[in-house]
């Protein structure tokens, strides 16, 4: 008997339920822990410099909720003039990454999904880091473009894909947002040009807390001129909910806003997002002190927990991760640390392999010196109790789950 789509999708939907909640996390949601009360060390959000509370940028905000006209604006492509809000902020963010233009998107997802989807197609390969945002993968797929993935931070597996296949679109991530590793950037662009590809970089770990003035690790490494896109979250160490792409023409901003599906398709930002970040960028960069402290506070956690022999996988910056790997492990390791006051982002399938899963600290600026000690001697009991590594995922017992479950029940 086939089953009907309804039955297919209710399947779906149930062996999501059984396999993952049920049977995996023993009933539990493995995202879902205690909430933090007061006190607690939590290091879930990507505010980095922790902007998030500052009383000026929240100022701006209210003032031009206050002042709003009323009603969501239609897509970005309607707005014009030098003195719109939304434009001039799309020139300064531009010309403090040292680009010759920007445009401001709804997001992270959306800057990187459709600058990929306006300049692939059918004909032009997509490189991925292995480990690159899900965004650049998704963009390339709607371009229809064929996509291949390299081996994370291995420039000579890239050259050989591209000689393989032929010159296309190489995507990267400055800094990973897995597990804090950086990009060999300069290496990467030395394959771009020797290749004849074009190079985007998502610099969404690495604006504002990379470079001078924040400006992030392209400005950084003096690799402008070679990386002739440049994409960002905002809703990270700009801590708003935006995305942003530098390019190195002044022409691609109008063929953008007329081409790529979110710009088109979707209402754009709100005045007071827009008043948020101008407000944002000024502090970002005048506040060096912000950028001094991660990197103190980064420098000092990495090395303890490595000391602690944790496999930080490379981390060279203001995110670490404990590896946890299968599912069970790491709800015990969450709740572990929780019980301590500790939060970190509990990263697991589909963000990483199946039984690899991760506790990811992102570690921000205002933290202090007490709750910095107090994070690592958390983790040094972690790794008394529940050891430094993860088991590998052929050492373990795979659960199956009761395949009565499985079939629909409606
Ligand atoms: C490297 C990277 N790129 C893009 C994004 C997507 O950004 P947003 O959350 O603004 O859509 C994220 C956020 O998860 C990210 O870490």
């Amino acid at each position: 008997m086939t089953m009907s789509v309804a039955d297919r999708i209710f399947l779906r939907v149930n062996r999501f339920h059984t396999e993952r909640i049920a049977v995996a996390w023993g009933g539990r949601h493995i995202l879902h822990g205690r909430k933090p009360r007061s006190g607690d060390i939590v290091l879930t959000s990507n505010d980095h410099l922790a902007l998030a509370r500052e009383p000026y940028i929240i100022g701006a905000m209210c003032a031009a909720l206050q002042n709003a006209s009323g009603g969501a604006p239609p897509s970005g492509v309607f707005l014009h003039g030098p003195d719109h809000p939304q434009i001039a902020l799309e020139r300064t963010l531009a010309e403090h990454m040292r680009a010759a233009a920007g445009i401001l998107c709804q997001s992270g997802w959306d800057a990187n999904a459709g600058l990929l989807q306006s300049i692939a197609d059918v004909h032009t390969p997509v490189y991925v880091d292995h480990i690159a945002h899900m965004s650049f993968w998704h963009g390339a797929k709607t371009a229809g473009a064929p996509v291949y993935s390299f081996r994370h931070n291995f420039p000579g597996h890239l050259r050989e894909e591209i000689r393989r296949h032929g010159p296309g679109i190489i995507a990267v991530d400055s800094i990973y947002g897995t597990n804090g590793s950086r990009s060999p950037l300069t290496q990467i662009c030395d394959v771009a040009d020797e290749t004849g590809s074009v190079l985007v970089v998502d610099e969404s770990h690495s604006l504002g807390t990379d470079g001078p003035y924040g400006a992030g690790m392209v400005v950084a490494l003096g690799l402008t001129d070679r990386v002739p896109f440049r994409i960002a979250s905002l809703a990270t160490a700009f801590a708003g909910r935006a995305g942003f792409i530098a390019a190195n023409s002044i022409d691609f901003v109008d063929y953008f806003k007329m081409e790529s599906d979110p710009a088109v398709f979707s209402a754009t930002l709100l005045p007071h997002d827009i008043a948020g970040l101008a407000a944002t960028l000024e502090v970002v960069r005048v506040d060096d002190w912000r950028r001094v402290r991660l990197r103190e506070i980064s420098a000092v956690v990495r090395r303890a927990l490595m000391a602690l022999e944790f496999d930080l996988e490379g981390s060279a910056s203001h995110i670490v991760a404990l590896q946890t790997g299968p599912d069970e492990r790491t709800i015990a390791i969450r709740d572990f640390l929780e019980a301590r006051g500790v939060f970190g982002s509990v990263l697991c399938w589909p963000v990483t392999a199946p039984e690899r899963a991760l506790i990811r600290f992102s570690l921000h600026a205002g933290l202090t010196d007490m709750q910095v000690d107090r994070l690592i001697q958390v983790c040094a009991e972690v790794r008394d109790i529940f050891g430094a590594m993860a088991p590998m995922w052929h050492e373990r017992p795979r659960l199956e789950p009761p395949a009565a479950q499985l079939v629909p029940t409606r």
